[in-house]
């Protein structure tokens, strides 16, 4: 068996798709209101995609910036993760396969989607991680990728306001001595909470039919408030136990990613692991909830601020349905 590499995160990217749909243009669809939805969630804004774009198109082009950023020929990448809960077609073909032709990855280079719903993004991040360090890989494309418009049922209030379109991306390689590293992970699942965050239609379980389409079965359904008490433990104790792997303190950490999905879950965990709110990122205002995508497209929006630069620490921590929850520690 070949040595175990060391890892980095040789280049990030995002997109979301131009379309911007404020709280105010909400406010014409459902029964709702500005006020509400920030003081509630810290939401202003999200992104939307065109109607017929699929979750491949927002990946492709988050890859296609990661690549250039690292001048890096999509020919060379010899793996393909794709992290979506809304892939382009329920069940195959996989996403990931539809990015390989459409970024231009030569045929033969395997591609796989990995579901774990808003914490796909640290559990491909974990995948690849895995792949370049087992020395099978060299070169491993890691995408979270979501149209969540797609997937909203518009009458329901609880649930509509809350996410939006984006992706986010990052190339994998082996890391010489002295060069940034993904340090360690830690993952989760707990499916006693899968009732209370789901989308009930359109699986095995409920094939699409007129019954499943009268019922609104293929939108998000969720308890919120059962939700929002596992995210906040979820997310405070992956955070502990990524940094006990790692043999760290959070105060080690420049900046903690957390998965956006209420600002008011960012405030509580931050509370519940007695750490400044300064030290962790919020951005939800600006894109809502991007699931799969959030932590990638937070880490690529602070490495290009300036916020967070090599050598530093970052900590990517997430949950979401399953339940699932996950976090990674990087030194970039
Ligand atoms: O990625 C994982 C996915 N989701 C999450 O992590 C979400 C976790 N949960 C949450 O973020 C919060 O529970 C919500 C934002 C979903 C809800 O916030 P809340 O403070 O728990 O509100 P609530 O559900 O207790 O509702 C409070 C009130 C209710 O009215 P009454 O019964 O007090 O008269 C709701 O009907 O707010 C009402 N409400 C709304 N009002 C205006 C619920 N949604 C809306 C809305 N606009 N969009």
């Amino acid at each position: 068996m070949s040595e175990r590499k060391k890892v980095k995160i040789t280049a990030t990217g995002r997109y979301v798709p131009p379309k911007v749909m404020t709280n105010k243009d909400l406010e014409k669809i459902v029964d709702t209101n500005d006020e509400w939805i920030r003081t509630r969630t810290g939401i202003q804004q999200r992104h939307v995609a065109e109607k017929g774009v699929g979750s491949s198109a927002l990946g492709v082009e988050a890859a296609r910036k990661a690549l250039d950023k690292a001048a890096f020929d999509p020919k060379d990448i010899d793996f393909i993760l794709v992290a979506t809960g809304t892939p382009d077609y329920y069940s195959f073909p996989n996403t990931a396969s539809i990015v390989q032709k459409e970024l231009g990855v030569p045929p033969g280079v395997p591609a796989m989607d990995v579901s774990a719903a808003c914490s796909g993004s640290v559990y491909a991040l974990y995948t690849g991680h895995q792949l370049v360090a087992s020395g099978d890989y060299k070169n491993v494309l890691v995408i979270g990728t979501e149209v969540m418009t797609s997937i909203l049922n518009w009458d329901d209030r609880d649930t509509c306001v809350l996410f939006g379109d984006g992706a986010g991306a990052m190339l994998l390689q082996p890391a010489a001595e002295g060069e940034g590293e993904i340090l360690g992970h830690h993952l989760g699942a707990d499916g006693s909470g899968g009732d209370l965050l789901m989308v009930p239609g359109g699986g095995s379980r409920n094939p699409t039919s007129a019954e499943t389409l009268e019922k609104k079965l293929h939108g998000i359904t969720m308890q919120g408030t059962q939700v929002f008490k596992y995210a906040v433990k979820a997310m405070a104790d992956s955070t502990l136990k990524v940094l006990k792997k790692c043999n760290l303190q959070a105060e080690d950490v420049k900046l903690i990613i957390p998965h956006q999905a209420n600002d008011r879950i960012i405030e509580a965990v931050s509370r519940q692991l007695k750490l400044p709110r300064e030290q962790f990122l919020s951005n939800i205002a600006k894109y809502g909830n991007t699931m799969a995508a959030t932590t990638l497209i937070g880490l690529d929006e602070v490495i290009e601020q300036g916020r967070v630069e090599k050598g530093d620490l970052v900590l990517l921590v997430v949950f979401g349905a399953g339940f699932t929850t996950g976090a990674s520690l990087i030194r970039l």
